[in-house]
């Protein structure tokens, strides 16, 4: 049996990317990475060619404009024939055109707990609002930004002594679990309708939430 393809944007480190390939290769998500693709050199990219994971670059900067950035960007995906795009860590709002072709098939992870803090700088938002937590939400991609139905939720409580930075470490961690969990959620229900906004839960379906002492917290009992 062909395992489902996945396809990755990255801009920066890839750790979402890696952690995504550690959960193939322990056996905790049936997919394989066709690519991982990056719009300007990326420190991921190296990360996951050592892994002798095909890599592009599709630099932003050689095209003069966005519209032809993202034809090529869609031709490189295309060729991969992927059946999900994830985005991680991918530093760049895509125009509504190439999300629409990607409809159904992209992913993104986003270090809030979505509909709070679309967008930069989520983590300085959350201490800035004396959230008492936090956390990091996988969804689907749809043209307005960070707005696509959430798929799954980590929630971290914020400690006192938290700055931006050990509240960034701390979501990441947590992203590095939810991301693949997710995906092999979708990858493993391709009949759950997930796209459909109207049957999304709340909480999301998956919630990998860890409570002040580090634990998982038991999902509040639904049907
Ligand atoms: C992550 O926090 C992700 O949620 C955000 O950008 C960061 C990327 O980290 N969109 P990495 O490149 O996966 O290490």
């Amino acid at each position: 049996m062909s395992l489902p393809g996945l396809v990755i944007l990255i801009s920066g480190r890839g750790s979402n990317a890696l952690a995504i390939a550690e959960a193939i290769d322990d056996g905790r998500l049936p997919a394989r990475i066709h690519a991982v693709i990056a719009d300007r050199p990326a420190a991921g990219l190296a990360r996951m060619a050592d892994r002798g994971i095909d890599t592009a670059l599709v630099p932003r900067k050689s095209f003069s404009a966005q519209a032809p950035f993202e034809r090529a960007l869609t031709e490189v995906i295309e060729s991969y024939a992927p059946g999900l795009v994830a985005l991680a860590g991918f530093m760049r709002v895509l125009s509504a055109d190439l999300v629409t072709h990607f409809s159904q098939r992209m992913v993104n992870i986003h270090p809030s707990l979505l509909p709070k803090y679309r967008g930069l700088d989520t983590h300085q938002r959350a201490l800035a609002a004396a959230d008492a937590e936090h956390g990091a939400s996988v969804h689907w991609v749809t043209p307005e930004l960070d707005a696509g139905p959430v798929i799954a939720q980590a929630r971290v409580p914020v400690r006192p002594e938290d700055t931006r930075e050990t509240l960034a470490e701390r979501v990441l961690e947590q992203e590095h679990r939810l991301y693949p969990a997710a995906l092999a959620l979708l990858i493993r229900n391709p009949v759950l309708d997930l796209h459909d906004i109207s049957k999304h839960r709340e909480p999301p379906l998956l919630d990998l939430s860890l409570d002040a002492a580090g634990h998982l917290v038991e999902p509040a009992g639904g049907d």
